[in-house]
């Protein structure tokens, strides 16, 4: 599976949501995951993201945010359409340790 990390949060540009073949990105209020069972491994997100915070679950040191994906995509609703990113996304973009902003 693919997963959403850090630099997704605050930032939230939806770039990635547009192009999933089986829909299977969910939305919080500062940052959207994919889920980690709908996902089929199809690569096509990653390179769709300004923020690059798409990654594949294979690279190290991912396991908290596969577990973060796993666990909000069973609460947070789904989302087909990109819209606008957050307000200061430009801003927020590179920030590092941004989990500690993350809205549940
Ligand atoms: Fe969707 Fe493919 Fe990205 Fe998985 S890798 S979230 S299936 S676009
Ligand atoms: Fe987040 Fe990047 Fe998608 S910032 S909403 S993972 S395009």
């Amino acid at each position: 599976t693919y997963v959403v990390t850090d630099n997704c949060i605050k930032c939230k540009y939806t770039d990635c949501v547009s192009v999933c073949p089986v829909d299977c990105f969910y939305e919080g209020e500062n940052f959207l995951v994919i889920h980690p069972d709908e996902c089929i491994d199809c690569g096509v997100c990653e390179p769709e993201c300004p923020a690059e915070a798409i990654k594949p679950d294979t690279e190290p040191g991912l396991d908290k945010w596969l577990s973060l994906n796993a666990e909000y995509a069973k609460v947070w609703p789904n989302i087909t359409d990109r819209k606008d990113p957050l307000p200061d996304a430009k801003e927020w973009d590179g920030v590092p340790d941004k989990l500690q902003y993350l809205s549940p």
